[in-house]
C-alpha cells in the first residue's frame, strides 16, 4: 500500500454537512430512479435486443439533463474500427470549466452482463427488489449504481454550491463495458475534446466491506477467446470407432487440463505473475464470499489476495457440445469452448496471448486440430498513486464513510483504462465504485448495498466539491 505524497487539508465541515444533508434527503429519488434503470434490461451482447440498450441511453440522458448542470448532453456512438460494426450508445455530457479550474469527467456503464436462467434469481432479474438494505436486480450495482452515484452526487453539489460551480464536469457513461468497450477507441478519438479533463473517476469496482472503502490501484487483463478442437470430419458411432481414433471431447478434456497444475495455479509457461505486498485475507473470508462448498479447498499458490490480483488465472466459461439430454452414442468431431484468462498486472494482453495461443498449439493431443478466434484483449492497469487527486479522494472517503479507504487491487478487469490514460497521460485516474463482497455482479442475485451507495455519492460530492475549491 502506497501513502500518497500529497496529504491534503480536510473539507470544510459545514459544506460536509450540506452535501451529507443533500444526499440523505435525495435517497428516495436515487433509489427510485435506480429501479427505473434496473427495469431496462440492456445486455450489451451481440445476441441481445439492442433496443433495450438504446433506451437505457436515453433514460440516462434524461437523469442527466435534468441536472441541469450541462452545456450539452447527448447520445453517440462511434464504429467499431474498420468492421462495419457500430457500438452501443453511450451518454456523453459536459460543463466547461471556470476560473481556470479543473475538469473532472465521471465514467461509469449503463450495459449488463446477461441474467443467465431466471431459476437461478430467488426474485425476477429485471424486477428491482429491496431486501433488508440491499436492492437486488441485473445491474443494480454493475454498473448502474455507478451511473446513479454521477447524477446523485451531482445533484447534492448543484444543490449546496449552485451556479456558483466552476470546476469542469465531463461525464462518459458507456454502453458496452461488459461487451468489451469494442469502439471505446474509436469514441475517444471521435469526442477527445469532449472527455478531455484532469481527473478522471471510473465508479465500476468495489469496497472492502460495506463499512470501509476502497480506492482501486491495481487491476487485471483479461483475454477471451473461443477455442475449437477438430479430430474426425464426421461423426460416428462410439462402439464401432471408440478406443480406436480421438473424438473431439477427449482431445478437448485433455487439452484444457494442460492449463493448470496438480495445486490449481495455472501452468502455461510465459504468463507472468507480479511481485507485490497483499493485505491479509484469510480463508474463512475467501469461503464465505465464493460460498465454496464444505471441503472444497481454494487453489493455487501464494497469498490468497496474491491469486486473484496479481497472478495470472484461466477459466473455461462456455462449452459447446452436444448436450446430456442429446448425448446419442457418438464420437464428436468437434467441440468449442470459451476461454476467459485474467492477466496480472505487469504484462501486455498480446504477450499473455501469446504464451496461451502457443501452450495450447504445442499441447494438442493426437495431433488435433485447433482453431482460435474471437478474441478480445484488454490490458492490465496499475494506477499512479502518488498525485493530488488520490489524496482528495482519500480525504472525501474518509469524511463519507467516517474510515480511511483501503487501496486494493482487483481480480476483474476494466480495461479501456488503459486507452484512456495513452489518449490522457497528464489525467489522474480514480478508480472508486459501489460493488461490495456481498455485491454478486455477473451472477444471480446481485444486489446493491444502499448504505454503500449512499456514502460513495457522499464521497463522490465532496470530492467534486474539494475539486470546485481547488485550481
Ligand atoms: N465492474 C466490473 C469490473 C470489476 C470486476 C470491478 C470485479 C470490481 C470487481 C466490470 O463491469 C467488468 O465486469 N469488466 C469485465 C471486463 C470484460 C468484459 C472485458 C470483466 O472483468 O469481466
Ligand atoms: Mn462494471
Ligand atoms: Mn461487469
Amino acid at each position: 500500500m502506497t501513502v500518497s505524497q500529497h496529504p491534503a487539508q480536510p473539507t470544510d465541515p459545514r459544506t460536509v454537512s450540506e452535501l451529507a444533508e443533500a444526499v440523505h434527503a435525495g435517497l428516495p429519488t436515487t433509489i427510485a430512479d435506480l429501479s427505473s434503470l434496473v427495469r431496462i434490461p440492456s445486455v450489451s451482447w451481440e445476441a441481445f435486443d439492442p433496443s433495450h440498450v438504446a433506451a437505457s441511453a436515453d433514460a440516462v440522458a434524461r437523469l442527466v439533463e435534468e441536472t441541469g448542470l450541462f452545456d450539452e448532453v447527448r447520445v453517440s456512438r462511434a464504429p467499431i474500427g474498420s468492421t462495419g460494426l457500430t457500438g452501443q450508445p453511450a451518454v456523453l455530457a459536459r460543463r466547461e470549466a471556470r476560473d481556470g479550474k479543473k475538469t473532472v469527467l465521471l465514467y461509469a456503464h449503463h450495459d449488463v452482463q446477461p441474467q443467465g436462467d431466471d431459476a437461478d434469481w430467488d426474485t425476477p432479474p429485471f424486477e428491482p427488489t429491496l431486501k433488508g438494505e440491499r436492492l437486488y436486480g441485473r445491474g443494480a450495482s454493475d454498473d448502474k449504481a455507478g451511473v446513479m452515484t454521477h447524477v446523485a452526487a451531482l445533484r447534492a453539489v448543484r444543490d449546496v454550491i449552485g451556479d456558483d460551480l466552476g470546476v469542469g464536469v465531463a461525464l462518459f457513461i458507456e454502453g458496452e463495458e461488459e461487451f468489451g468497450s469494442r469502439s471505446f477507441a474509436d469514441f475517444l478519438a471521435q469526442h477527445r475534446d469532449e472527455l478531455e479533463a484532469d481527473v478522471i473517476v471510473v465508479a465500476d469496482s468495489d469496497n472492502w466491506s460495506t463499512t470501509v472503502p476502497a480506492i482501486t490501484v491495481g487491476l487485471r487483463g483479461n483475454v477471451t477467446f473461443r477455442l475449437t478442437v477438430r479430430t474426425l470430419s464426421h461423426a460416428s458411432h462410439s462402439g464401432m470407432l471408440g478406443g480406436a481414433v480421438p473424438d473431439a471431447m477427449l482431445a478437448m478434456v485433455k487439452l484444457l487440463a494442460t492449463l493448470h497444475d496438480d495445486e490449481g495455479s495455472v501452468a502455461v509457461p510465459g504468463l507472468l505473475s507480479r511481485d507485490a505486498d497483499h493485505p491479509e485475507q484469510t480463508e474463512e473470508k475467501l469461503r464465505e464470499e465464493s460460498g465454496l462448498l464444505e471441503g472444497v479447498r481454494p487453489i493455487g499458490r501464494g497469498p490468497l489476495l496474491s491469486r486473484v490480483w496479481s497472478q495470472p488465472s484461466l477459466t473455461v466459461t462456455g462449452i459447446d457440445a452436444p448436450s446430456v439430454a442429446n448425448a446419442s452414442n457418438t464420437l464428436a468431431p468437434e467441440v468449442s469452448v470459451r476461454i476467459s484468462a485474467r492477466i496480472a498486472p505487469g504484462q501486455t494482453a498480446d504477450s499473455a496471448f501469446e504464451a496461451i495461443e502457443a501452450h495450447l498449439r504445442a499441447a494438442a493431443p493426437f495431433g488435433a486440430h485447433l482453431a482460435i478466434d474471437d478474441v478480445d484483449k484488454g490490458d492490465p492497469f496499475l494506477v499512479d498513486a502518488s498525485g493530488p487527486a488520490i489524496a482528495d479522494v482519500t480525504v472525501a472517503m474518509t469524511e463519507a464513510w467516517g474510515t480511511a479507504p483501503v487501496q486494493t487491487g482487483i481480480g476483474g478487469s476494466i480495461p479501456f483504462i488503459a486507452d484512456l490514460v495513452k489518449t490522457f497521460p497528464e489525467a489522474e485516474i480514480l478508480v472508486t465504485g459501489v460493488e461490495d463482497p456481498d455485491t454478486r455482479a455477473h451472477s444471480p442475485n446481485e444486489s446493491q448495498h444502499l448504505g454503500v451507495l449512499q456514502r460513495a455519492i457522499l464521497s463522490e460530492a465532496i470530492l467534486i466539491a474539494r475539486l470546485d475549491a481547488g485550481r
